[in-house]
């Protein structure tokens, strides 16, 4: 089935826009960072292979920057150019990022059946940019050409970039082309976005969806096998806020990185994330459910709302364990405060103790231990004293883990295994680690729940 992917750039400064009530979901709709730094320990599509088509239009630039992208994350990407694609890049570009030559012709000598090997072979295939032609021949089932021959051969999941004029996208044809696509099984759409054509064109629906949003949908038709496919998967992340006063709050600096990693390598294993957030400056993920909350409170409610239907809960949030007894409503002014004054402060909920005694048998739970010292046997007591099935502990306190930090270092521990300490990584193929430890346990749970 066709689904539509985000268009790039839309939404707000957040890249989304929060809908109804105070825990109304929104779906994530930022466009992505780049995964490039995503590459220890072992990348993430390590032994996948990829058959990235290239159409003849100008967004084919682009595609040199999504085979490399896809190579750097393990993937190992044959290209296929079509034809006319030869007119706007060159296939030594692919091969410099690949390592491997493109294929260009089907009828060439020793290739024989080689869009049978290439789509047999293939456990995704992604046609970037698919031009108004390709859709047309791929929408009757044609194989006129390499490409479209490779599709005819596969059963892999497709995933295919519009991009072309916004008046060809418009036309009633190319709508029907691409509404028959959309019949087809396994059929993934990424994009168009709305931005600025080539030169001279304006701009209009028909621009290429962005290379990271393209590595991302393939990333997600590799994750359809995968133990985390259809289940459903909560994580909170960020920090809380609670009142002092109108203006004030007490809070930490937690910045929403790790759990933001953790919502986005979960989507891209096939589950369906809700990310329950404090404030934070980052988009939700692409296809990630986000609701954002401010204080321990609300955070609770949103998590118990849903906790019931999850298959796995990773509590990455810096919850505030204690909150002002009783907020002011004005602003504290310094004269009335004098020179120094006390805050009458009261345990907020523990939200991971709270939701682990709801969650369903044959569910995971996670939870983080961030801490300045002791950091092991911190962690191996929050293991038992709260219930988690896996405790990632990360430290405070050094400018590249923890809190604020793109990387982190992290040891995850599980009641039946020896601690498991990772190397510096960046928060992406760290959140993949935790998730490959999740994957891990989640069979033996349920049959566990099951016996
Ligand atoms: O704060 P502490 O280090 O005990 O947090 C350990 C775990 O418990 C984390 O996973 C955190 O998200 C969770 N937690 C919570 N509610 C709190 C405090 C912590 O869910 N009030």
């Amino acid at each position: 089935m066709l689904s539509g992917g985000p268009p790039s750039g839309a939404g707000g400064p957040d890249g989304s826009t929060v809908q109804g009530g105070p825990h109304a979901p929104e779906t994530g709709s930022g466009p992505p960072t780049p995964l490039r730094d995503a590459r220890e320990p072992g990348p993430p599509w390590h032994g996948r292979r990829v058959a990235l088509g290239v159409c003849g239009g100008i967004a084919a630039y682009k595609s040199v920057q999504v085979a490399r992208d896809l190579t750097l994350l393990g993937a190992s990407v044959d290209v296929v150019l079509t034809e006319a694609a030869r007119n706007f890049v060159a296939p030594l570009s692919f091969e410099g990022v690949t390592g491997r030559g493109p294929l260009l012709d089907i009828f060439a000598v020793g290739g024989a059946a080689m869009h049978i090997l290439l789509g047999g072979g293939a456990d995704c295939v992604c046609v970037a940019p698919a031009t108004a032609d390709f859709i047309a021949r791929a929408a009757s089932g044609r194989a006129s050409d390499l490409l479209t021959t490779v599709l005819v051969a596969t059963g892999a999941p497709v995933v295919v970039a519009p991009a072309m004029n916004d008046r060809m996208y418009a036309h009633p044809r190319t709508r029907r082309n691409l509404a028959r696509l959309e019949e087809v099984p396994h059929y993934h759409r990424v994009g168009p976005g709305d931005g600025r054509l080539a030169a001279g064109e304006g701009s209009g629906p028909g621009r290429m969806a962005e290379p990271a949003e393209i590595v991302d949908a393939v990333g997600r038709a590799l994750g359809a096998g995968g133990e985390l496919a259809g289940r459903r998967v909560l994580v909170t992340g960020g920090g809380t806020r609670e009142p002092v006063d109108a203006v004030r709050y007490l809070g930490n600096r937690s910045s929403g990185k790790m759990a933001a990693a953790l919502a986005r390598a979960a989507w891209l294993r096939g589950a369906a994330v809700t990310l329950v957030t404090g404030p934070t400056s980052l988009a939700a993920p692409p296809g990630v459910a986000a609701i954002r909350v401010e204080t321990a409170r609300e955070m609770r409610d949103a998590v118990l709302d849903i906790v019931e239907e999850m298959d796995v809960a990773v509590h990455a949030a810096a919850v505030a364990d204690y909150r002002p007894r009783s907020p002011l409503s004005d602003k504290l002014k310094r004269q009335e405060a004098g020179p120094g004054f006390a805050l009458d402060l009261v345990a907020n909920p523990d939200i991971a103790a709270e939701s682990g005694t709801r969650m369903r048998s044959g569910s995971v739970s996670v939870g983080f231990a961030l801490e300045t010292s002791n950091l092991v046997a911190r962690a191996a007591g929050k293991l038992a004293a709260k219930g988690f099935d896996l405790v990632v502990a990360n430290p405070a306190g050094r400018p590249d883990a923890g809190f604020e930090a793109d990387t982190n270092r992290i040891t995850i521990l599980g009641r039946d295994m020896p601690p498991r300490e990772l190397p510096l990584m960046s928060k992406f193929a760290a959140a993949w680690q935790i998730l490959d430890a999740v994957e891990a346990l989640l069979p033996e749970r349920q049959e566990a729940s099951r016996g």
